[in-house]
C-alpha cells in the first residue's frame, strides 16, 4: 500500500491514473476499528482503487483536550488498510489543509441547528470544510461514510448537492460490539463499569424501534421510551430525540400533505464518564 505524505505526493497519483480507474474514497481520523473497515472493504469491492485518508483535523474540534487525546495509532491503521486491500493511504501535513492565510469555511444550513450542531458549535463547519478540501484533492468520485455519524452524513449529502459537487456519496451501516455498543475510538475511554452502562444506549434506541413497529408515531412518546431506558443508568443524556431524516430537524405535522413522506430516526447524545457517545437507529416511514 502507498503512503502519500502530502499533498503534492497525492497528485502526482491522481494525475498518473488513467481517468477510466474508479476511485473509492474512505475519510477518517485514523484509529481504526471495525466500523472503518467496513467502508474499506466495501470500497474495495466496488471499486478499481481505495484511497482513505487519515487527518485528525483540528477545526472540528471544540475542546483543545479532546483533540490532544484522540488516538494516533498510524502505523496499526495502515496494516489494517493493507490487510484490507486499500491502494493508499493520504497522510495530509496540518499545512496541506489549513495553510498560512486559509479563510474560507462551509457554513451548513439548517440540518446543523440542532443536535450536534448545537452542541458542538462550530463542528460541522470544520467537518465539511475538510470533507470538501478532501474531495477537491482527491478528486473522488465515489466516498463512503458511517451511518453511525447520521448527522454528519446528512450534511455531506446536502453539501454535495447544494454545491453540486461531482462526488457520488453511500453509507454503510453502523458496525457495533455484541452488545449493541456502536464502535468508536471513543469507546476505548471507558472504564470497565462504564463499559457496561454504555449498552443502555443501544437498548434506548432498540426501545424507540419497538415502539415504533408496535405502531407508535408520536416522537414525544418514541422519546421517552428512550429516557426511560437512560433514566436506570449512569449515562448523562444530552438528547435523546426522534427527527425527520429527510430534514435532520425534529418531525413537524405537515401542513401540506404533499410536503414529503417523513421518515423517522431515533437519535441521541450521552455522557459517560470521559467520554461523549453518540447513536442513533432508523424506525421507518411515519
Ligand atoms: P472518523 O470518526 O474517523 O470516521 C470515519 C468514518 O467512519 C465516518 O464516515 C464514520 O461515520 C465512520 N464510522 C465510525 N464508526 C463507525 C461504525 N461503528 N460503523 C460504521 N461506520 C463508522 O467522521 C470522521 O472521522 C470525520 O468527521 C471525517 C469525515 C474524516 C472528517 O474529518
Amino acid at each position: 500500500m502507498i503512503r502519500f505524505h502530502n499533498l503534492s505526493e497525492l497528485q502526482q497519483w491522481t494525475a498518473s491514473l488513467p481517468s477510466n480507474r474508479a476511485v473509492g474514497f474512505v475519510p477518517t481520523m485514523g484509529a481504526l476499528h471495525e466500523g472503518h473497515a467496513s467502508l474499506v472493504a466495501r470500497a474495495v469491492k466496488e471499486n478499481d482503487e481505495v484511497l482513505a485518508s487519515i487527518f485528525v483535523n483540528p477545526t472540528q474540534f471544540q475542546e483543545l483536550v479532546d483533540l490532544d487525546r484522540y488516538p494516533r495509532t498510524l502505523e496499526q491503521d495502515c496494516e489494517v488498510l493493507e490487510r484490507l486491500g486499500a491502494t493508499a493511504v493520504y497522510l495530509p501535513t496540518e499545512n496541506d489543509m489549513y495553510p498560512r492565510g486559509f479563510q474560507t469555511r462551509i457554513e451548513p444550513g439548517e440540518g446543523a441547528e440542532w443536535f450536534e450542531g448545537e452542541k458542538r458549535p462550530g463542528h460541522f463547519t470544520g467537518m465539511l470544510t475538510v470533507v470538501l478540501k478532501l474531495f477537491q484533492q482527491t478528486r473522488a468520485r465515489r466516498s463512503y461514510f458511517g451511518e453511525k455519524d447520521a448527522q454528519q452524513l446528512f450534511l455531506v449529502r446536502r453539501m454535495v448537492e447544494d454545491l453540486d459537487l461531482n462526488v457520488e456519496v453511500l453509507s454503510c451501516a453502523t458496525i457495533r460490539e455484541p452488545d449493541g455498543l456502536a464502535m468508536s475510538s471513543r469507546n476505548a475511554r471507558l472504564s470497565e463499569t462504564e463499559r457496561f452502562e454504555s449498552a443502555s444506549l443501544w437498548r434506548a434506541l432498540s426501545a424507540a424501534k419497538s415502539a415504533f413497529d408496535r405502531g407508535e408515531r408520536r416522537a414525544s412518546v418514541l422519546e421517552q421510551a428512550m429516557h426511560d431506558v437512560l433514566k436506570a443508568t449512569a449515562v448523562e443524556v444530552e438528547y435523546a430525540s426522534v427527527i425527520d431524516d429527510l430534514t435532520f430537524r425534529p418531525p413537524e405535522p405537515t401542513l401540506d400533505e404533499h410536503e414529503h413522506e417523513q421518515c423517522l430516526r431515533a437519535i441521541l447524545a450521552v455522557r459517560l464518564g470521559a467520554a461523549r457517545l453518540i447513536d442513533n437507529l432508523l424506525l421507518g416511514h411515519a
